[in-house]
């Protein structure tokens, strides 16, 4: 692929708020949690979003949820964790502006429990789709000279938990292919980041009751454990919401982060300590 000089006049101007009108995005899983934030705050912005997840059903009540709320939107269910359903979602959605890779699966296994299998699906899911989605859309993006790719990664990524080995080598991927594909990209107009959440509050009453040790707890008790548990150590000693991961995403997709690319952003309340 042939990456011709980008030079721009319009370079360092000061837009003076963020609008992403004309330019389409893909959320990869986002029909709940943060890719749901995330197209919300997109399309917000006034990108045409696609909205993705596995479901049908699902995809169309986000679709009619955003187009009540917001704007109307495109949804496309196809599970992004294989090949034939990242070339359905492409076969279907041709060209994007900004792609999000958002879909991913996570989940406690001992390192001696998790299958050859397992590690494959983690990788398929979580890499893969990434992978295979930019080098489809990628290409229309450097013909404009205008693209952003960002990639959701995790605090775990640098910071593995015990218990979940598997789901962190594939977030430590991810911060390689943000590096060397911005690399690859530079000059071009397109930008390629990440993002590295620490433990998401969770947003809905359900995500909620999987945190819950203990049964008697109200709404307002399983948050407040949630937070002691995973935000001690932060600066802010409070968690993030999909909404704060969102924002950061919308900025990153805009014109305004045209200087920001290669880099792995944190939005995890100020952890005081990383790595032991
Ligand atoms: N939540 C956290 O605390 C946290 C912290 C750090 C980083 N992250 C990262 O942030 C991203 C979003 O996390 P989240 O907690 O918001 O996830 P979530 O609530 O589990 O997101 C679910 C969304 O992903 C879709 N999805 C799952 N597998 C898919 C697949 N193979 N193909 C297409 N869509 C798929 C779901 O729809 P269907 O079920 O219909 O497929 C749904 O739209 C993930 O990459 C995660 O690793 C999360």
């Amino acid at each position: 692929m042939l990456i011709t000089n980008y030079m721009s006049s319009s370079r360092g101007a000061l837009p003076t708020k963020v609008s992403l009108s004309g330019k389409t995005a893909v959320v990869t899983g986002s029909t709940a949690g943060v890719g749901y934030a995330i197209a919300k705050g997109l399309a917000l912005a006034g990108a045409k979003v696609v909205v993705n997840g596995r479901k049908a059903l699902a995809v169309d009540e986000a679709v009619a949820k955003l187009a009540s709320d917001v704007a109307p939107v495109s949804g496309m269910a196809a599970d992004v964790g294989t090949a034939e359903g990242c070339a359905a979602l492409v076969a279907a959605h041709r060209s994007a502006d900004i792609l999000v890779i958002n879909a991913g699966i996570y989940g406690s296994q001992d390192f001696f429990d998790i299958t050859d299998a397992e590690w494959t699906r983690y990788f398929e899911v979580n890499v893969m789709s990434g992978v295979r989605l930019a080098r489809a859309y990628l290409p229309g993006m450097l013909q404009r000279y205008w693209g952003r790719v960002l990639f959701l990664s995790s605090e775990w990524a640098l910071d593995i938990p015990v218990d979940m080995i598997h789901y962190g080598l594939t977030k430590s991927a991810l911060l390689s292919v943000t590096h060397g594909l911005a690399k690859r990209v530079a000059s071009t107009g397109v930008t390629v980041n990440a993002i590295m959440p620490g433990p998401i509050l969770p947003s809905s009453e359900t995500r909620a009751q999987q945190e819950r040790k203990d049964l008697c707890l109200t709404m307002e008790e399983t948050l407040a454990a949630f937070e002691v548990k995973h935000r001690l150590r932060s600066t802010l000693q409070h968690t993030a919401t999909a909404d704060e991961v969102a924002n950061l995403a919308v900025y990153l997709c805009s014109a305004q982060a045209a200087g920001t690319t290669g880099e792995l952003l944190h939005v995890d309340g100020g952890l005081v300590e990383t790595m032991a």
